[in-house]
Protein backbone atom coordinates (compact mmCIF):
# COMPACT_ATOMS: atom_id res chain seq x y z
CA UNK A 1 0.00 0.00 0.00
CA UNK A 2 2.93 2.34 1.08
CA UNK A 3 4.61 1.80 -2.07
CA UNK A 4 1.59 2.27 -4.62
CA UNK A 5 1.40 5.88 -2.67
CA UNK A 6 4.66 6.74 -3.32
CA UNK A 7 4.54 5.28 -6.91
CA UNK A 8 1.40 7.65 -7.48
CA UNK A 9 3.28 11.08 -6.01
CA UNK A 10 6.06 9.83 -8.41
CA UNK A 11 3.77 9.84 -11.18
CA UNK A 12 2.02 13.35 -10.35
CA UNK A 13 5.70 15.38 -9.82
CA UNK A 14 6.91 13.50 -13.16
CA UNK A 15 4.39 14.67 -15.43
CA UNK A 16 6.15 17.79 -16.99
CA UNK A 17 8.87 17.43 -19.18
CA UNK A 18 10.10 21.08 -17.55
CA UNK A 19 9.80 18.97 -14.29
CA UNK A 20 8.28 22.23 -13.19
CA UNK A 21 4.56 22.97 -13.66
CA UNK A 22 2.34 23.50 -16.56
CA UNK A 23 3.84 26.69 -17.71
CA UNK A 24 7.17 26.10 -18.24
CA UNK A 25 6.17 23.11 -20.06
CA UNK A 26 3.85 25.15 -22.75
CA UNK A 27 6.98 27.52 -22.91
CA UNK A 28 9.16 24.99 -23.67
CA UNK A 29 6.97 23.10 -26.11
CA UNK A 30 5.95 27.05 -27.88
CA UNK A 31 9.91 27.47 -28.06
CA UNK A 32 10.59 24.56 -29.44
CA UNK A 33 7.83 24.78 -32.08
CA UNK A 34 9.12 28.43 -33.22
CA UNK A 35 12.70 27.31 -33.35
CA UNK A 36 11.75 24.18 -35.50
CA UNK A 37 9.69 26.20 -37.67
CA UNK A 38 12.26 28.83 -38.40
CA UNK A 39 16.28 27.04 -38.10
CA UNK A 40 18.39 29.71 -39.26
CA UNK A 41 20.59 29.31 -42.22
CA UNK A 42 24.32 29.16 -42.47
CA UNK A 43 25.90 32.27 -41.42
CA UNK A 44 27.68 33.83 -44.14
CA UNK A 45 29.42 36.18 -42.19
CA UNK A 46 31.47 33.56 -40.52
CA UNK A 47 34.43 31.59 -41.90
CA UNK A 48 37.00 29.44 -40.90
CA UNK A 49 39.78 31.99 -40.37
CA UNK A 50 37.85 33.30 -37.73
CA UNK A 51 39.20 30.60 -35.48
CA UNK A 52 42.11 29.61 -34.45
CA UNK A 53 42.32 25.81 -34.43
CA UNK A 54 43.21 24.08 -31.15
CA UNK A 55 43.04 20.69 -31.08
CA UNK A 56 41.38 17.54 -32.41
CA UNK A 57 38.32 16.16 -30.16
CA UNK A 58 37.33 13.44 -31.83
CA UNK A 59 36.42 11.81 -34.91
CA UNK A 60 33.49 10.17 -36.75
CA UNK A 61 32.75 9.11 -39.76
CA UNK A 62 32.17 12.27 -41.89
CA UNK A 63 34.70 14.30 -40.47
CA UNK A 64 36.14 15.47 -36.94
CA UNK A 65 35.16 17.58 -34.30
CA UNK A 66 37.82 20.52 -33.54
CA UNK A 67 38.49 22.54 -30.29
CA UNK A 68 38.39 26.87 -31.69
CA UNK A 69 38.83 29.72 -29.86
CA UNK A 70 37.01 32.43 -31.50
CA UNK A 71 40.13 35.49 -32.70
CA UNK A 72 39.83 38.81 -31.54
CA UNK A 73 38.56 40.20 -34.15
CA UNK A 74 35.10 41.87 -35.17
CA UNK A 75 32.73 39.59 -35.12
CA UNK A 76 30.26 39.74 -32.30
CA UNK A 77 28.50 36.25 -31.59
CA UNK A 78 26.98 37.97 -28.02
CA UNK A 79 26.91 34.38 -26.58
CA UNK A 80 29.96 34.98 -24.50
CA UNK A 81 31.91 32.31 -26.49
CA UNK A 82 35.44 31.85 -27.09
CA UNK A 83 35.73 28.40 -27.50
CA UNK A 84 33.68 26.11 -29.77
CA UNK A 85 33.22 22.71 -30.82
CA UNK A 86 33.09 22.83 -34.59
CA UNK A 87 32.19 19.80 -36.22
CA UNK A 88 33.44 19.56 -39.42
CA UNK A 89 31.88 17.78 -41.96
CA UNK A 90 33.09 16.76 -45.73
CA UNK A 91 30.88 17.44 -48.61
CA UNK A 92 32.16 14.74 -50.53
CA UNK A 93 31.87 12.02 -48.00
CA UNK A 94 28.52 13.08 -46.98
CA UNK A 95 27.48 13.19 -50.96
CA UNK A 96 29.13 9.24 -51.27
CA UNK A 97 27.13 8.10 -48.13
CA UNK A 98 23.94 9.89 -49.00
CA UNK A 99 23.93 11.86 -45.80
CA UNK A 100 22.94 15.55 -46.92
CA UNK A 101 19.28 14.94 -45.02
CA UNK A 102 20.81 13.30 -42.46
CA UNK A 103 22.94 16.85 -41.69
CA UNK A 104 20.02 19.06 -42.70
CA UNK A 105 18.24 17.09 -40.04
CA UNK A 106 21.12 17.30 -37.32
CA UNK A 107 21.47 21.18 -37.60
CA UNK A 108 17.40 21.10 -37.20
CA UNK A 109 17.40 19.31 -34.33
CA UNK A 110 20.55 20.89 -32.33
CA UNK A 111 19.18 24.40 -33.00
CA UNK A 112 15.19 23.36 -31.84
CA UNK A 113 16.60 21.81 -28.52
CA UNK A 114 16.96 22.88 -25.37
CA UNK A 115 17.56 20.71 -22.74
CA UNK A 116 19.56 20.25 -20.00
CA UNK A 117 21.65 17.17 -21.00
CA UNK A 118 21.85 17.98 -24.44
CA UNK A 119 24.88 20.16 -25.98
CA UNK A 120 23.67 23.62 -27.05
CA UNK A 121 24.12 24.94 -30.51
CA UNK A 122 25.39 28.41 -31.60
CA UNK A 123 25.83 28.23 -35.87
CA UNK A 124 26.78 26.82 -38.98
CA UNK A 125 28.54 27.55 -41.64
CA UNK A 126 30.06 26.22 -45.00
CA UNK A 127 33.13 26.85 -47.44
CA UNK A 128 33.99 25.48 -50.79
CA UNK A 129 34.81 21.67 -48.91
CA UNK A 130 33.10 21.41 -46.14
CA UNK A 131 30.14 22.21 -43.60
CA UNK A 132 30.59 23.39 -39.70
CA UNK A 133 28.19 23.05 -36.61
CA UNK A 134 29.21 24.81 -33.83
CA UNK A 135 28.28 23.89 -30.71
CA UNK A 136 29.12 24.23 -27.11
CA UNK A 137 32.83 22.70 -25.74
CA UNK A 138 32.67 19.95 -23.12
CA UNK A 139 35.55 19.49 -21.54
CA UNK A 140 35.34 16.57 -19.74
CA UNK A 141 35.46 14.00 -22.44
CA UNK A 142 33.08 11.32 -23.94
CA UNK A 143 31.75 8.49 -21.72
CA UNK A 144 33.54 5.99 -23.95
CA UNK A 145 37.17 7.09 -22.77
CA UNK A 146 35.69 7.66 -19.32
CA UNK A 147 34.29 4.33 -19.48
CA UNK A 148 37.34 2.29 -20.80
CA UNK A 149 39.63 3.79 -18.12
CA UNK A 150 37.30 3.09 -15.17
CA UNK A 151 36.35 -0.76 -16.40
CA UNK A 152 33.15 -0.56 -15.30
CA UNK A 153 30.57 1.76 -13.03
CA UNK A 154 28.94 1.12 -9.67
CA UNK A 155 25.18 1.13 -9.72
CA UNK A 156 24.84 4.39 -8.16
CA UNK A 157 26.86 5.40 -11.00
CA UNK A 158 24.87 3.62 -13.49
CA UNK A 159 21.70 5.10 -12.23
CA UNK A 160 22.90 8.86 -12.12
CA UNK A 161 23.67 8.63 -15.85
CA UNK A 162 20.90 6.42 -17.24
CA UNK A 163 18.64 8.77 -15.27
CA UNK A 164 19.73 11.92 -17.24
CA UNK A 165 19.74 9.79 -20.74
CA UNK A 166 16.15 9.02 -19.63
CA UNK A 167 15.36 12.61 -19.58
CA UNK A 168 16.93 13.79 -23.03
CA UNK A 169 14.64 10.79 -24.30
CA UNK A 170 11.51 11.81 -22.93
CA UNK A 171 12.19 14.93 -24.28
CA UNK A 172 12.50 14.37 -27.70
CA UNK A 173 10.42 11.75 -28.04
CA UNK A 174 7.40 14.11 -26.26
CA UNK A 175 8.11 16.19 -29.74
CA UNK A 176 8.56 12.93 -32.38
CA UNK A 177 12.11 13.10 -32.88
CA UNK A 178 14.24 9.86 -32.43
CA UNK A 179 17.66 10.08 -31.58
CA UNK A 180 18.94 6.67 -33.22
CA UNK A 181 22.29 6.71 -32.37
CA UNK A 182 23.02 6.25 -28.59
CA UNK A 183 26.38 4.97 -27.71
CA UNK A 184 28.81 6.36 -24.90
CA UNK A 185 30.94 8.06 -27.98
CA UNK A 186 28.29 10.26 -28.47
CA UNK A 187 27.75 11.15 -24.69
CA UNK A 188 29.95 13.88 -23.08
CA UNK A 189 30.42 14.85 -19.07
CA UNK A 190 30.75 18.30 -18.26
CA UNK A 191 32.53 20.21 -15.85
CA UNK A 192 30.26 19.98 -13.29
CA UNK A 193 29.96 16.09 -13.35
CA UNK A 194 26.50 16.00 -15.34
CA UNK A 195 25.73 14.51 -18.85
CA UNK A 196 25.53 15.97 -22.34
CA UNK A 197 24.26 14.34 -25.35
CA UNK A 198 26.11 15.33 -28.47
CA UNK A 199 25.75 13.65 -32.14
CA UNK A 200 22.17 14.20 -33.56
CA UNK A 201 23.35 13.09 -37.14
CA UNK A 202 20.74 10.66 -36.77
CA UNK A 203 17.81 12.48 -34.97
CA UNK A 204 14.86 12.71 -37.14
CA UNK A 205 11.28 13.56 -36.94
CA UNK A 206 9.17 10.77 -37.38
CA UNK A 207 5.63 10.84 -37.25
CA UNK A 208 4.33 7.08 -37.08
CA UNK A 209 7.40 4.46 -38.27
CA UNK A 210 10.39 4.84 -40.42
CA UNK A 211 12.51 2.18 -42.46
CA UNK A 212 16.43 3.99 -42.12
CA UNK A 213 18.99 1.95 -41.16
CA UNK A 214 21.61 3.18 -39.05
CA UNK A 215 22.63 2.99 -35.82
CA UNK A 216 26.12 1.24 -34.72
CA UNK A 217 26.13 -2.26 -34.69
CA UNK A 218 26.70 -3.35 -30.93
CA UNK A 219 23.47 -1.29 -30.38
CA UNK A 220 21.14 -1.94 -32.93
CA UNK A 221 17.78 -3.06 -32.59
CA UNK A 222 16.60 -6.57 -33.44
CA UNK A 223 13.73 -4.11 -35.42
CA UNK A 224 16.34 -2.99 -37.35
CA UNK A 225 18.90 -5.02 -38.42
CA UNK A 226 15.45 -7.41 -39.37
CA UNK A 227 14.72 -3.93 -41.81
CA UNK A 228 11.28 -3.56 -39.81
CA UNK A 229 9.37 -0.09 -39.65
CA UNK A 230 10.24 1.30 -36.26
CA UNK A 231 9.95 4.02 -33.79
CA UNK A 232 10.85 4.70 -30.15
CA UNK A 233 11.26 1.67 -29.53
CA UNK A 234 14.37 1.56 -30.71
CA UNK A 235 15.85 4.35 -28.68
CA UNK A 236 14.65 2.10 -25.21
CA UNK A 237 16.24 -0.81 -26.67
CA UNK A 238 19.76 1.25 -26.79
CA UNK A 239 19.31 3.09 -23.07
CA UNK A 240 19.04 -0.81 -21.85
CA UNK A 241 22.28 -1.37 -23.65
CA UNK A 242 23.85 1.41 -22.46
CA UNK A 243 22.83 0.30 -18.86
CA UNK A 244 24.30 -3.22 -19.19
CA UNK A 245 27.29 -1.54 -20.92
CA UNK A 246 28.03 1.24 -18.34
CA UNK A 247 27.50 -1.83 -15.27
CA UNK A 248 29.58 -4.64 -16.94
CA UNK A 249 32.52 -2.64 -18.79
CA UNK A 250 31.21 -4.36 -22.25
CA UNK A 251 27.64 -4.70 -24.59
CA UNK A 252 25.59 -7.23 -24.03
CA UNK A 253 25.82 -8.84 -27.53
CA UNK A 254 28.72 -9.99 -28.53
CA UNK A 255 30.14 -12.07 -31.95
CA UNK A 256 32.94 -12.63 -33.60
CA UNK A 257 31.82 -10.39 -36.58
CA UNK A 258 29.08 -8.41 -37.48
CA UNK A 259 26.55 -11.61 -38.48
CA UNK A 260 26.83 -13.17 -35.08
CA UNK A 261 26.40 -10.25 -33.36
CA UNK A 262 23.22 -9.59 -35.36
CA UNK A 263 22.68 -13.00 -34.55
CA UNK A 264 22.96 -12.78 -30.75
CA UNK A 265 20.75 -9.49 -31.04
CA UNK A 266 17.85 -11.19 -33.03
CA UNK A 267 18.04 -14.21 -30.67
CA UNK A 268 18.30 -12.39 -27.80
CA UNK A 269 21.34 -13.64 -26.38
CA UNK A 270 23.01 -12.12 -23.84
CA UNK A 271 23.13 -13.06 -19.82
CA UNK A 272 24.04 -10.51 -17.53
CA UNK A 273 26.96 -11.07 -14.94
CA UNK A 274 25.73 -12.24 -11.12
CA UNK A 275 27.02 -8.78 -10.16
CA UNK A 276 23.84 -7.08 -11.42
CA UNK A 277 21.31 -6.04 -8.70
CA UNK A 278 18.06 -7.71 -9.24
CA UNK A 279 16.39 -4.20 -10.17
CA UNK A 280 18.89 -3.38 -13.26
CA UNK A 281 18.78 -7.12 -14.14
CA UNK A 282 15.34 -6.73 -14.48
CA UNK A 283 14.95 -3.29 -15.95
CA UNK A 284 17.61 -4.83 -18.41
CA UNK A 285 15.59 -7.55 -19.46
CA UNK A 286 12.27 -5.99 -19.63
CA UNK A 287 13.56 -3.63 -22.11
CA UNK A 288 16.14 -5.93 -23.89
CA UNK A 289 12.82 -7.83 -25.81
CA UNK A 290 12.29 -8.80 -29.00
CA UNK A 291 8.45 -8.00 -29.60
CA UNK A 292 8.23 -4.47 -29.74
CA UNK A 293 4.46 -4.85 -28.36
CA UNK A 294 5.73 -6.13 -25.05
CA UNK A 295 9.15 -3.99 -24.52
CA UNK A 296 8.99 -1.54 -21.39
CA UNK A 297 9.02 1.81 -22.70
CA UNK A 298 6.59 1.09 -25.38
CA UNK A 299 3.33 -0.33 -23.88
CA UNK A 300 0.17 1.93 -22.32
CA UNK A 301 2.29 3.77 -19.84
CA UNK A 302 5.40 4.28 -22.44
CA UNK A 303 8.58 5.96 -20.81
CA UNK A 304 6.65 6.18 -17.42
CA UNK A 305 6.97 2.37 -16.88
CA UNK A 306 11.26 2.83 -17.05
CA UNK A 307 11.06 6.11 -14.99
CA UNK A 308 9.04 4.01 -12.60
CA UNK A 309 10.96 1.12 -12.35
CA UNK A 310 12.47 -0.30 -9.24
CA UNK A 311 16.07 0.81 -10.57
CA UNK A 312 15.15 4.32 -10.67
CA UNK A 313 13.39 4.38 -6.94
CA UNK A 314 16.40 6.24 -5.71
CA UNK A 315 16.56 8.95 -8.16
CA UNK A 316 14.75 11.87 -8.24
CA UNK A 317 14.50 13.28 -11.43
CA UNK A 318 13.05 16.80 -10.52
CA UNK A 319 16.74 17.35 -8.77
CA UNK A 320 18.62 15.67 -12.06
CA UNK A 321 17.00 17.65 -14.63
CA UNK A 322 17.26 20.78 -12.51
CA UNK A 323 20.87 19.47 -11.92
CA UNK A 324 20.49 20.35 -8.06
CA UNK A 325 21.50 17.09 -6.73
CA UNK A 326 23.23 16.72 -3.76
CA UNK A 327 27.33 17.35 -4.39
CA UNK A 328 28.01 14.43 -2.99
CA UNK A 329 25.28 12.55 -5.48
CA UNK A 330 26.95 13.06 -8.17
CA UNK A 331 29.91 10.34 -8.69
CA UNK A 332 32.42 12.11 -11.11
CA UNK A 333 33.44 15.34 -11.81
CA UNK A 334 36.26 15.36 -14.88
CA UNK A 335 39.45 17.37 -13.72
CA UNK A 336 39.73 21.04 -14.73
CA UNK A 337 42.36 21.67 -17.25
CA UNK A 338 43.02 24.98 -19.76
CA UNK A 339 41.96 24.34 -23.15
CA UNK A 340 44.59 25.64 -24.16
CA UNK A 341 47.40 24.06 -21.54
CA UNK A 342 50.19 22.96 -23.86
CA UNK A 343 49.97 19.43 -21.97
CA UNK A 344 46.55 18.57 -23.71
CA UNK A 345 47.78 19.63 -26.97
CA UNK A 346 49.08 16.04 -27.82
CA UNK A 347 49.94 16.20 -31.85
CA UNK A 348 49.90 19.11 -33.69
CA UNK A 349 46.79 19.94 -35.22
CA UNK A 350 46.14 18.68 -38.96
CA UNK A 351 45.41 21.86 -41.43
CA UNK A 352 42.01 21.49 -42.88
CA UNK A 353 42.74 21.72 -46.34
CA UNK A 354 39.75 23.86 -48.42
CA UNK A 355 39.11 23.38 -52.33
CA UNK A 356 39.69 26.48 -54.37
CA UNK A 357 36.44 25.35 -55.96
CA UNK A 358 33.04 25.26 -54.60
CA UNK A 359 32.31 21.36 -54.20
CA UNK A 360 28.85 20.46 -54.64
CA UNK A 361 27.29 23.82 -53.87
CA UNK A 362 23.89 23.33 -55.43
CA UNK A 363 23.53 20.09 -52.98
CA UNK A 364 24.54 21.85 -50.12
CA UNK A 365 22.79 24.81 -51.10
CA UNK A 366 19.72 24.17 -48.25
CA UNK A 367 22.65 24.35 -45.85
N1 LIG B 1 30.69 19.54 -28.00
C1 LIG B 1 31.74 18.74 -27.88
N2 LIG B 1 32.68 18.99 -26.93
C2 LIG B 1 33.73 18.13 -26.79
N3 LIG B 1 33.92 17.02 -27.55
C3 LIG B 1 33.02 16.73 -28.51
C4 LIG B 1 31.88 17.57 -28.72
N4 LIG B 1 31.14 17.03 -29.70
C5 LIG B 1 31.78 15.91 -30.11
N5 LIG B 1 32.92 15.72 -29.41
C6 LIG B 1 33.87 14.60 -29.58
O1 LIG B 1 33.96 14.30 -30.98
C7 LIG B 1 33.52 12.97 -31.26
C8 LIG B 1 32.81 12.95 -32.60
O2 LIG B 1 31.68 13.82 -32.57
P1 LIG B 1 30.26 13.38 -33.13
O3 LIG B 1 29.34 14.55 -33.15
O4 LIG B 1 29.82 12.17 -32.39
O5 LIG B 1 30.65 13.03 -34.64
P2 LIG B 1 30.18 11.81 -35.58
O6 LIG B 1 28.80 12.18 -36.07
O7 LIG B 1 31.16 11.85 -36.69
O8 LIG B 1 30.20 10.56 -34.76
C9 LIG B 1 32.65 12.58 -30.05
O9 LIG B 1 32.65 11.18 -29.87
C10 LIG B 1 33.36 13.33 -28.91
O10 LIG B 1 34.47 12.58 -28.45
MG1 LIG C 1 29.26 10.28 -32.91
Amino acid sequence: MVSTLVRGAKNELYQFISYANTNEDAELIENFKQRWSHVSPCDATISLDKFQLIRTLGRGSFGRVVLALLKNDNINKNDGNKFYAIKVMDKRKLLRYKQIDHTLNERRVLYSLQHPNTVRYFFSFKDNSYIYLSIEFISGGDLFTYLRRTGKFNEKHVKFYAAQIFLVFEYLHHFDILYRDLKPENILIAENGYLKVTDFGFAKHVNGRTYTLCGTPDYLPPEIIKHKGYGKSVDWWTFAVLCFEMAAGQPPFSGKDHIQLYEAIVNQRYTCPSSFSMELADLIKKILVIDVTTRLGCLANGNKDIQNHPFFDSINFIKIYHQTENPNNIPYKPTKKDPLDPSSLSQPEEPIRVSRHNLHEEEFRMF
